[in-house]
Formats: C-alpha cells, sequence, structure tokens
C-alpha cells in the first residue's frame, strides 16, 4: 500500500480523537464511541483510497456506520476518469479504544486505524483472543504455548534484567486470576489495567515505555490492530482465538478462518505487504499525550507508522481554529 497515506490516516484519528475528547469523564461511553465513530467516518471520506472495512464496529445489522464491508474513502464517493483509480485498500479501526477509559478520564484511551493492501489483514470475528505482546529483543525466545514462568525468564535474559524487574501488563479480569498468580510467583511485577490492551501492547515493543510484556485474553480485533503495529515496531503478538462453542468455530470457519487453534503472529494477522498504523490518544497515556484544547486551537500527540520502508513518527500537531491568531507554546 502508498505510505503517503500515513498523513491521510494520521488526520482521520485525530479527529476520531479530538470529538470523543470533548466527552471525556462524563462517564457515557456510548455517547464517546459515537462521536468517535462519526468523526473517522467523516474524515475517512476525505482520502484517497477505495476503502473496505474489514474490522469495524461490527457487522452491518449491528453498526450504522464502519460496519465491515462497508466502504470508505473518496473512491466510495466518486468515480475517477477512465483508466484511474484510487488504491484498494483494506481498513481496520478503533474509533475509540477504551471507552471506559475515556468516559471516565483513565490513562491511555487511544484512536486507531490501521490499513493494509487488499488482503492484508484477517478478518477477525469478535471474539476473544489469547494475546503474548513482547518487544523485538524478546520475540525469538517466547510462546504462547510455555509456561508463565518460561517466558519471563526468557524476556528477561533477552533484555538483559532480571525477571524482578520486569513489568507485565495484564487486563484486569477474574478471567485472569491464575495468570496474575503466575506472574506473581515469577517476582515480577504487573501493571494491571481495566481496558486498553491495544495501547499496552504497542508500548511493550517501544524501548523505554517502561512495559516488558502484555500477557491473556483480549479482543481479537484489537488483537489484528496490535500485530499491524508490531509490523511497523519490530515486536511480535504471538496469539490463539479463544474458542468456547461449536457456534464460534462457525463464525471463524464463515469468515475464512480455517484452523481457528492455530496460533498467529503478527505476519499472519497483518500480512499486508504495506502496512501503515496510526493512533492519537485521547486520554494521557504511556505513549502519547491526551488531546489538549486550549481556546485557539486543540493539540493533539500521535503515532504514525508504516511497516515499507519502516518509519515510526510520533507527532505533535496544533490545530488552529480557523480565523483565530494561536499562540504556540513549545
Ligand atoms: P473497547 O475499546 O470496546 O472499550 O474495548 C477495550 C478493551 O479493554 C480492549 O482493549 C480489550 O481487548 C477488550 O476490551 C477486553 O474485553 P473485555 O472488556 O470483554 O474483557
Amino acid at each position: 500500500m502508498n505510505s503517503d497515506l500515513s498523513l491521510d490516516f494520521l488526520r482521520v484519528v485525530e479527529q476520531a480523537a479530538i470529538a470523543c475528547a470533548h466527552t471525556m469523564g462524563q462517564g457515557d461511553g456510548r455517547k464517546s464511541d459515537q462521536a468517535a465513530v462519526e468523526a473517522m467516518r467523516s474524515t475517512l471520506d476525505s482520502v484517497p483510497i477505495d476503502g473496505t472495512i474489514v474490522i469495524g464496529e461490527g457487522e452491518r445489522d449491528e453498526a450504522p456506520m464502519l460496519y465491515i464491508g462497508e466502504k470508505v474513502g473518496m473512491g466510495a464517493k466518486q468515480k475517477l476518469p477512465f483508466g484511474i483509480e484510487f488504491p484498494s485498500v483494506d481498513i481496520a479501526v478503533d474509533p475509540l479504544e477504551g471507552t471506559n477509559l475515556c468516559s471516565t478520564g483513565a490513562p491511555n484511551a487511544i484512536a486507531v486505524l490501521a490499513g493494509s493492501s487488499k488482503g492484508g489483514l484477517l478478518h477477525a470475528p469478535d471474539l476473544y483472543m489469547e494475546k503474548l505482546v513482547v518487544g523485538p529483543n524478546a520475540k525469538q525466545a517466547v510462546s504462547l504455548d510455555a509456561t508463565v514462568a518460561e517466558n519471563l525468564r526468557a524476556i528477561a535474559r533477552c533484555l538483559e534484567r532480571d525477571v524482578v524487574d520486569l513489568v507485565v501488563v495484564v487486563l484486569d479480569r477474574p478471567r485472569h486470576a491464575q495468570l496474575i498468580e503466575d506472574i506473581r510467583a515469577t517476582g515480577a511485577r504487573i501493571r494491571l489495567i481495566s481496558d486498553g490492551d491495544l495501547s499496552a501492547g504497542i508500548a511493550a515493543a517501544v524501548v523505554g515505555s517502561g512495559v516488558h510484556a502484555v500477557m491473556g485474553t483480549g479482543g481479537a480485533p484489537e488483537g489484528v490492530l496490535t500485530a499491524a503495529a508490531m509490523r511497523c515496531l519490530n515486536g511480535e503478538i504471538f496469539a490463539r482465538l479463544v474458542i468456547k462453542k461449536a457456534e464460534d468455530e462457525e463464525r471463524c470457519r464463515a469468515m475464512g478462518i480455517a484452523d481457528p487453534k492455530r496460533v498467529y503472529t503478527s505476519k499472519d494477522l497483518a500480512s499486508g505487504k504495506g502496512i501503515v498504523f496510526a493512533a492519537t490518544g485521547v486520554t494521557d497515556g504511556t505513549l502519547m499525550r491526551g488531546v489538549r484544547f486550549f481556546g485557539d486551537g486543540t493539540r493533539t500527540s500521535s503515532l504514525v507508522m508504516q511497516s515499507d520502508p519502516p518509519r515510526i513518527r510520533f507527532v505533535d500537531t496544533i490545530h488552529v481554529e480557523q480565523s483565530r491568531m494561536v499562540r504556540v507554546r513549545f
């Protein structure tokens, strides 16, 4: 996919983040989500692509906008002269990752979008996924089938530190009681989060973030978006769908997944040649600050990445209100 689109995708996540940031702390997750979805949807229509949503807000009958299969981008609206085409792009979105984080003003809510050439992002069903996310140094040394202690010893060895100096992020859920006990037994430190294993996964792949691994079960769509980020950051996600009922297996097969029990890596989940990933902070977070409104304008903090050629940009944008004079402060 044409990496020049990265700045267009940046605009899309910035607008989604700004829209929902107005609702921060209002305790109304639906309102926050809706604001992000509407802003993302309308900004996407100004991007010069023939886009298809492959990971979005749900199936067509569940979501009025950004539903799976929806056509987005300028290509969905207008036809170019004969012989000229907008590039075909598959799009995965999470307009507001961490709805509750935004509605309570908690850290690490982000607006996210990833794009790839056609067929380059797994069409993941809305199931849970077992995940292990690590950075570049440890990716060859861990496995989803190893024990928690084995993986943590391997990560510590790769990072040239003791297990007790590791920080592992885990979603604070009853289903993780055993996992938390196993991590505690090794002496590693744990950061329990109420939501947002995608932004935690990104942090695990960035040296100096203070996060060394993410472990546990979270959403499969967030897993695909994490994989897209890992393709750009050279980190790794190991993942396996959680199949509880025969019906789950059916859903997987209907979405073209032949072996729902396989262990995926980032190259399986986000196989596209040119991956572009963009995220903007909604609330203050580990890697990005939240949206700041200051009268004359708005300031956003984003991460925009591409896999081919690899580029990682931290972008700080001041959006000046038209007809106002901005006073830029460093
Ligand atoms: P939302 O963006 O829908 O609020 O999801 C946030 C999230 O915490 C994800 O980061 C995570 O993968 C998933 O929900 C976990 O699901 P559950 O809340 O059902 O445990």
